[in-house]
């Protein structure tokens, strides 16, 4: 590889409400516990202007965003024993302090968290994100990837994916997580609720890629009718929520006993016209339920439907490191899909330079599989 210069370029963000400024800081360097990946592509979403506006996440001033990369290790720390310089590596944003993981966790690149610990956490250890050419990330995060199986073209019996499309990953290990917080297995009916999302979208191929059959809830039919068009017939059925509950329910259950239900509800989703009521109702006997949404208003629950049928109900923050390892053993082994077959596409690669057209390419194509890529 070649060498790694003093400075390079990052996006940094002085304050909540300003703009992205490009600045030259000085390239880290690897230190106990890290490793400094070249950043060859870094997720960008149509929902970060709206975070780098201070609505919901909090961060701290002067700080690089993005957690979710592909890149190549650039160097390696003293207590690095498996990573080596040009291996390529995906970096995802869930990071847990290593003293007390269930007590101290950051969105790496977007959320500082909710208290003094998590915030200081942050602050003085992860301010520098991915939006930048190289990257300090903490080995815990970083997770190597089968170069050959996942990017040669099938001629030579790999996947042909590029480097953007291997983005996906980032998004679809969220719904993983939750999927396996309620051990979702082969052949069952999920609900997944919303389903044209960036991370609800990426839910319906992970419950696909797991073997489920999936009952894809949502408001807008055509868009539903789209991601249906993606798999064989019978793989995922659609119900489009009309806000009568109980011929929602009626409708979620016209294929049979549904096993289990992940919602990955948007703020926006919350009030009393929420689809929960319905999708609850539409579990059979030991149902698991999986709650990865960020609904803020309490939801009368049917108590005692969830009684007489014995359901579970699990709220699920990101995933486990574990969950992370098979996922990528499932996109290498061509189970979980990152191709233009599940609806997963490149719709814009920019430069740092370019941050601003980057932007609006995102909110043009927000949604299920659309990839925009930084490409420092
Ligand atoms: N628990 C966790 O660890 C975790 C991790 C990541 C993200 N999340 C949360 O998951 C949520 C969803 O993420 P996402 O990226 O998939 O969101 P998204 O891209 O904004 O998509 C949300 C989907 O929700 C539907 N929707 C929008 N407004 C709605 C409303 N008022 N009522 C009902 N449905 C509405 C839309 O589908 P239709 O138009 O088809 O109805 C849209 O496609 C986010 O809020 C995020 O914070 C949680």
């Amino acid at each position: 590889m070649a060498s790694i210069p003093p400075t390079m370029k990052a996006l940094v963000l002085p304050n909540a409400g300003a703009s992205l400024e490009l600045r030259t800081v000085p390239t880290p360097n690897a230190v106990s516990g890290s490793v400094v990946v070249k950043v060859l592509a870094t997720l960008l979403s149509d929902k970060h202007e709206h975070m780098f506006a201070g609505h919901f996440f909090t961060f701290p001033p002067d700080y690089t965003p993005g957690g979710q990369a592909i890149g190549r290790v650039a160097a390696i720390g003293p207590d690095t024993t498996s990573l080596a310089p040009g291996q390529l590596v995906l970096i995802h944003s869930f990071v847990r302090a290593r003293d007390d993981p269930n007590g101290v966790q950051i969105l790496w690149g977007a959320f500082d968290g909710a208290t003094p610990q998590t915030k200081k956490f942050f602050k003085d250890n992860y301010a520098a994100g991915t939006f930048a050419e190289y990257v300090r990330a903490p080995l815990e995060v970083v997770e190597p990837l089968n170069e050959r199986k996942l990017l040669d073209p099938a001629s030579k019996g790999g996947l042909g994916y590029t480097v953007e499309a291997l983005l996906q990953l980032a998004n679809q290990i969220v719904p993983f997580g939750g999927f396996r917080g309620i051990s979702l297995q082969p052949g069952e009916r999920v609900i997944v609720a919303p389903a044209t999302g960036q991370f609800s979208g990426a839910a319906v191929q992970v419950a696909i890629a797991m073997g489920a059959q999936v009952i894809a809830v949502g408001r807008n039919l055509d868009k539903l009718k789209q991601v249906q068009a993606l798999y064989p017939a019978g793989r995922v059925q659609v119900v489009a929520v009309t806000g009568d509950e109980k011929a929602d329910t009626e409708a979620m259950k016209q294929w049979g006993p549904v096993d289990a239900y992940m919602d990955v509800s948007p703020g926006s989703a919350s009030g009393p016209q929420n689809h929960v009521r319905a999708c609850f109702g539409a579990l059979g006997q030991y149902g698991r339920v999986s709650l990865m949404g960020v609904i803020q208003d309490d939801i009368a629950l049917p108590y005692m439907t969830a009684v007489w049928n014995n359901l579970t109900i699990r709220g699920q923050y990101m995933y486990e490191r574990e969950d992370v390892k098979l996922a990528i053993k499932m996109a290498e082994a061509g189970v979980l899909k990152l191709g233009t077959e599940d609806g997963i596409e490149v719709v814009g690669k920019f430069q740092l330079e370019d941050v601003g057209k980057a932007f609006v390419a995102a909110s043009q194509n927000a949604g299920i599989g659309k990839i925009v890529a930084l490409t420092p």
